[in-house]
């Protein structure tokens, strides 16, 4: 009989025993936080879906960047908001892209940020597909090419990291031969490895007026019913060179990151999406819940599932709320 010989509330008692004994601990320093960056200058634009997030010009990224940096964050991952979009996504691979001149002005400024760059061409294609559409069909082979150059791009911008988003098959090993031809065999890769087709990026696609205009995602991203298969994807990018790996979302998949995290040496990163966000903000605004309490509840089960690294629209709060 455990019972009267284990209590375990006596470890319950008060704050510093429960800190003492505490299992996982939060910290800014594992945190990314997910920027907008549009054209002009000046612009600070306000995401109505996501409250608090903002469309910033280069200038004011730059400075927000800043402040960033002295809240113990160590690093931001960019997307850009392009002045136009085409059939192939061209401004995602331009050198003076709208991402390549915040890279460079990022680096400049605030040298000691790490800048990871989203590589994909959902935001540049006119269609707001992930890749080159060919026959109303995504074009995976054709779409390597583009997504490579975009990577390069980043790269010689002056970024710190490339995070390949697409889903496209194929797509680490392919930016890691061109990185490497490119002398850059010494930037790391943040793979989006199990990247599900979730309703939760409803409030990015407002952000960045990246909906796709006919069909949805299905055939690249992944479907929520499956977790076996996304430990064969994560294998596959650990394959092809990735040094990091993703789980996105994040809370709703929190068993794919405990898996991962059991059967893989890598880093694992999680990113609390756009969705996940708002969900929380909203029914803050309403009074329903507490918002600082519950924001720091997910991302502690999210490390807690096993992520080491957290893409987080709440960084900064998180910062605020330890203290830093
Ligand atoms: C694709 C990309 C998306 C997000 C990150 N990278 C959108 C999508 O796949 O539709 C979503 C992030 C979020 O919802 O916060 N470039």
């Amino acid at each position: 009989m455990p019972f009267p010989t284990h209590r375990p509330r006596r470890l319950r008692r008060s704050e510093t025993l429960r800190q003492l004994v505490s299992e996982t601990r939060l910290s800014t320093r594992a945190l990314v936080y997910p920027m907008f960056v549009c054209p002009g200058s000046k612009v600070r634009d306000e995401i109505g879906s996501m409250p608090g997030n903002f469309r910033l010009s280069v200038d004011l990224l730059v400075e927000e960047c800043k402040s960033v940096a002295n809240l113990g964050i160590p690093a931001v991952i960019l997307f850009g908001i392009p002045e136009q979009k085409d059939e192939m996504g061209t401004s995602a691979y331009a050198a003076d892209g709208i991402v390549q001149r915040a890279v460079r002005a990022v680096k400049k400024g605030v040298p000691d940020l790490l800048v990871i760059c989203d590589v994909c061409l959902d935001e540049y294609t006119s269609h707001g597909h992930c890749g080159v559409v060919r026959d109303g069909e995504i074009d995976n082979d054709a779409t390597l090419e583009l997504l490579a150059r975009t990577a390069k791009s980043q790269v010689l911008a002056g970024a710190d990291m490339v995070a390949p988003s697409d889903m496209m098959d194929g797509r680490v090993g392919r930016i890691r031969r061109e990185l490497d031809r490119a002398g850059f065999a010494h930037i790391p890769i943040l793979a989006y490895s199990a990247k599900y087709a979730s309703g939760f990026y409803g409030p990015f696609r407002e952000a960045a007026d990246s909906a796709p205009k006919f069909g949805d995602r299905r055939s690249y991203q992944m479907d929520p019913a499956n977790q076996r298969e996304a430990l064969r994807e994560i294998a596959l990018d650990i394959d092809e060179g990735a040094d990091i790996i993703m789980v996105k979302p994040a809370l709703p998949y929190l068993d794919v990151i405990a898996l991962a995290r059991r059967q893989f040496d890598v880093p694992i990163a999680a990113y609390q999406v756009s969705g996940e966000f708002s969900m929380i903000e909203a029914a803050a605004r309403k009074g329903w819940i507490d918002r600082d309490r519950v924001l720091m509840e997910t991302l502690l089960s999210i490390h807690r599932a096993g992520a080491d690294v957290i893409l987080t629209y709440f960084a900064k709060d998180v910062a605020r709320l330890l203290g830093v």
